[in-house]
C-alpha cells in the first residue's frame, strides 16, 4: 500500500478548514507527511510529476487553481532526497517522464537517490499526460502515444543497462596498494536506439536495491506492454472492482507471455480517501468539498481528465463523443466515454462524479467501512495494494494512521512493522 503525497488529494481538499494553512514549497509539511506514513508502515510515498504549468490561457481558472494541478512544486527526487534524511523505512516513489528526458540524467539521480535513501527509491516511467510538457523543453509538438511509448521501452532498457554497469564490490579502495577500483568489475554499456543512445558506465555505484524499484502509470496498449516488459509495479486507474480486475488479470496474462513470473508484479490501484470518525462526517465531508468545486473548475478537471477542451459545450447537455484517441492519456477519456453514453450523463454529472476521485473509485465512509471496501478488492483479486489519495490533508492522513491500517492489521491484512529497510522488501520484489 503506497500513499500518495502532499496536498489534500480532492481539488477543494486545500481550502478546507481540516486543511494545513500553507502548503506550498513546504519542506517541512511534506517532511510531516512521510513521517506520518512511516509511523503507519506504509510502503512509500508517491509523488506525481508533470512539467508545465497549466491554465495561464484561463485566468479565473489560473488564479483558482489547485495544489494538485501542480503550479508550484519542488523536483520529485530533490525533494526525495531531502525527506530520505528525516525518515529511514518509508519507500519514496517519484515520477519522471522519458519524454524529453535523457537515460543518463534520470539513471544517474535514481540511482543517486537509492543511495542516500540506503535502498527506498522507485522510479514511476510517465510518458507524460500533459501535451503542453513539449514547449518546457523547446519542443513543437507532444509526440503521439506510440512514439512516446517506442521511445519509453528503449530509455528503460537503457536505464537498466547503466545501473548495472558496475558489480556491488567494484570499489575496492585499498589504501594498501593505492587501488581504489576493480577495472574487471564495470561494463560499458553501449546502448544504441532508434530514439535513444547512450554509452556507460554510470558514475553511479551500483545501488543498495541493485535498481530503483519501477513503477509505471500508463494504462493504454503500449502502456501495459511497457509495464509488462519492464516494471515491478504498476499503478492501475479503475473506475471500480470489476474493472480493477481486468486490468490486474490482463497485466499478469502479459507478463507470464513475456516470460516473467506474473506473481512478481504489484499492481497498486489508485483510490481516493473520505474517512471520517463517523459515517455521517464522512458522507458530510464528501459533500461539503464537492460544493467547493465551481461549474468552471470542474468542466476544466473533466477536459483534462479526458484530454478535451469540454468550455465550449453546454455543462447539462450530453458529453461529446470522446472515442477517438488523442495525444494525451487516453484510459480514462475511454472509461469516462463509456460511462456518460451507459448513463446518458451530462458533462455536469461526469464531473460531479469525475473531481472528488480524479476518475478513480471514491472509498467512503469510517475506517471499518473503508477497510471492508479495500477488503473486497484486495481478497477477490483485484490488486495487490493501493494508492491511496488522502481527500484533507492531515486531517484524512491521521485517520488513516490511526484508524483505517489498525482496522487492517486487526484483520490481518497489513504489516504491523517492516521486515526490511528497502523498498524491494516491502513490497516482496528480489533484490537484484
Ligand atoms: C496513479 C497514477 C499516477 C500517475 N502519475 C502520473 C504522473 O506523475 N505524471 C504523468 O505525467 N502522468 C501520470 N499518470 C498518468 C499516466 O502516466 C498515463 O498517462 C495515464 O494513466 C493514461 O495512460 P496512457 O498514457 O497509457 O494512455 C498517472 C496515472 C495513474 C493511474
Amino acid at each position: 500500500m503506497t500513499w500518495l503525497v502532499g496536498n489534500s488529494y480532492h481539488a477543494a481538499g486545500w481550502r478546507h478548514d481540516l486543511a494545513w494553512d500553507r502548503t506550498t514549497m513546504r519542506l517541512d509539511v511534506l517532511i510531516e507527511v512521510a513521517k506520518l506514513a512511516e509511523q503507519a508502515k506504509l510502503d512509500a510515498l508517491f509523488i506525481a510529476d508533470g512539467n508545465a504549468v497549466r491554465n495561464m490561457d484561463t485566468p479565473d481558472l489560473f488564479e483558482a487553481n489547485t495544489p494538485s494541478a501542480r503550479p508550484a512544486v519542488f523536483d520529485p527526487v530533490t525533494l526525495m532526497a531531502a525527506i530520505s534524511q528525516h525518515t529511514a523505512r518509508i519507500g519514496l516513489v517519484s515520477t519522471a517522464s522519458t519524454t524529453y528526458e535523457t537515460p543518463w540524467s534520470v539513471a544517474r539521480r535514481y540511482a543517486s537517490l537509492d543511495h542516500l535513501s540506503n535502498g527506498r527509491a522507485a522510479w514511476n516511467v510517465v510518458t507524460g499526460s500533459n501535451p503542453g510538457d513539449s514547449l518546457s523543453f523547446g519542443v513543437a509538438r507532444h509526440p503521439d502515444r506510440d512514439e512516446r511509448y517506442g521511445r519509453a521501452d528503449e530509455f528503460v532498457q537503457a536505464c537498466i543497462a547503466l545501473w548495472d554497469s558496475w558489480d556491488e564490490d567494484a570499489f575496492v579502495e585499498r589504501k594498501d596498494i593505492g587501488q581504489y577500483l576493480d577495472s574487471s568489475k564495470v561494463r560499458t554499456p553501449d546502448f544504441r536506439g532508434k530514439y535513444v543512445s547512450v554509452r556507460g558506465p554510470l558514475n553511479v555505484a551500483r545501488s543498495p536495491q541493485g535498481r530503483p524499484v519501477l513503477f509505471h502509470a500508463g494504462q493504454s496498449e503500449g502502456g501495459r506492454q511497457l509495464a509488462a516488459r519492464h516494471a515491478d509495479c504498476i499503478f492501475a486507474a479503475a473506475v471500480n472492482v470489476e474493472a480493477a480486475r481486468e486490468f490486474t488479470t490482463d497485466l499478469r496474462c502479459r507478463r507470464a507471455d513475456l516470460g516473467r513470473d506474473p506473481d512478481e508484479l504489484r499492481v497498486i490501484v489508485s483510490v481516493a480517501v473520505y474517512l471520517g470518525r463517523t459515517e455521517e462526517e464522512a458522507t458530510g465531508l464528501y459533500r461539503e468539498l464537492n460544493s467547493l468545486i465551481t461549474p468552471a473548475l470542474g468542466v476544466d478537471f473533466l477536459g483534462k481528465a479526458v484530454s478535451e477542451d469540454l468550455a465550449g459545450y453546454p455543462i447539462d447537455g450530453p458529453m461529446p463523443d470522446l472515442s477517438g484517441a488523442v495525444v494525451g492519456g487516453n484510459s480514462i477519456r475511454g472509461q469516462l466515454d463509456a460511462l456518460a453514453k451507459a448513463e446518458n450523463l451530462s458533462i455536469r454529472q461526469v464531473y460531479e462524479r469525475v473531481v472528488p476521485s480524479v476518475g478513480n473509485a471514491a472509498l467512503i465512509g469510517t475506517a471499518a467501512q473503508v477497510a471492508d471496501m479495500m477488503e473486497d478488492w484486495f481478497v477477490s483479486g483485484a490488486c495487490d495494494g493501493f494508492v491511496l489519495g488522502a481527500s484533507i490533508n492531515p486531517f484524512t492522513l491521521r485517520l488513516i494512521r490511526d484508524e483505517l491500517v489498525p482496522e487492517l492489521q486487526r484483520r490481518g491484512l497489513f504489516r504491523t512493522d517492516y521486515a526490511g529497510t528497502t523498498l524491494r522488501e516491502h513490497l516482496r520484489l528480489p533484490l537484484l
